[in-house]
């Protein structure tokens, strides 16, 4: 591997292997979600727990400062809406020389792999990874699956998962699912899990966060799940906790509670 795509990498996954991703990109399809209205709001208080955030251009430069010192990973897909009437019809949005311009560690493309798009959508993503080499900037696959949260079986995710990777993403985002060592042992590079919609226990998702970190994901890209919860730096706490401490599902429980107590509820 090239010095720069190697210090990229060492930039996003920690010296122990594992990282915490926190995305903040949902607006570049959802317009302003609930409680991402305000990006600047929801992201800096939960700054200083992140390895890597992602992220799209718009709300990088509007919303973060540049004198930040996490590494950024960039949302370049885009190009359609929930209003529109299929979520899989994306393109790139943003070109490897203005992520260059952005100083951005990674760029991150959807695919919507068994989508009517399937072919534009994993194309886009060679072209992506073509241009990234280039320049030693390393590609994160999100394997999408727009409205159809169904699709998240083992098997599906496994397919989209070690698709992307034969195609050249360097990370791999899916989500977390039943038989999970299925999806990480076929994919041959590192593997984030997404969260998916709020759930109403933080306790879920520690378990699913924990019983994927035992089955080989490198860590989470996980969005929803800790800021659309009411006290999100205790959520951010405690899966670091998992993430790079090794935490148990009940121990992460038991610095949730103790860590919500110091910090006001959010509207
Ligand atoms: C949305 C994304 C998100 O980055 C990803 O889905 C993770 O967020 P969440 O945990 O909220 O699902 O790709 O476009």
């Amino acid at each position: 591997m090239e010095w720069g795509m190697a210090n990229r990498m060492a930039q996003l996954i920690k010296s122990d292997g594992h990282a915490l991703f926190l995305p903040v990109d949902h607006g570049y399809f959802q317009g302003p979600t609930r409680k991402l209205e305000e990006p600047r709001k929801t992201l800096e208080p939960l700054l200083p727990y992140a390895d890597a955030i992602f992220i799209t251009r718009g709300v990088l430069r509007s919303s973060v400062d540049p004198d930040n010192s996490k590494p950024i990973i960039l949302r370049v897909s885009g190009g359609a809406s929930m209003a529109g009437k299929d979520l899989s019809n994306e393109g790139i949005t943003t070109s490897m020389e203005e992520a260059i311009r952005l100083n951005v560690s990674a760029v991150g493309i959807s695919v919507f792999v068994g989508s009517d798009y399937e072919k534009e959508s994993l194309l886009n993503l060679s072209k992506l990874v073509d241009e990234g080499e280039k320049y030693g900037i390393p590609v994160m696959a999100v394997t999408a699956v727009g409205r159809e949260l169904e699709k998240r079986d083992a098997r599906y995710l496994a397919l989209a998962s070690r698709i992307a990777a034969e195609l050249g993403a360097r990370v791999v985002k899916t989500y977390w699912c039943e038989n999970f060592e299925k999806v990480v042992t076929g994919c041959p590079v590192p593997v984030v899990m997404a969260g998916g919609p709020h759930v109403d226990s933080e306790l879920q998702v520690f378990e699913f966060v924990w019983d994927g970190m035992q089955k080989g994901a490198i860590g989470v890209n996980l969005g929803r799940n800790i800021w659309q919860n009411d006290f999100p730096v205790a959520m951010m706490k405690a899966i670091r906790a998992i993430i790079h401490e090794n935490a148990t599902p009940e121990e992460a429980q038991a610095i949730f509670d103790s860590e919500k107590g110091k910090e006001k509820k959010k509207p």
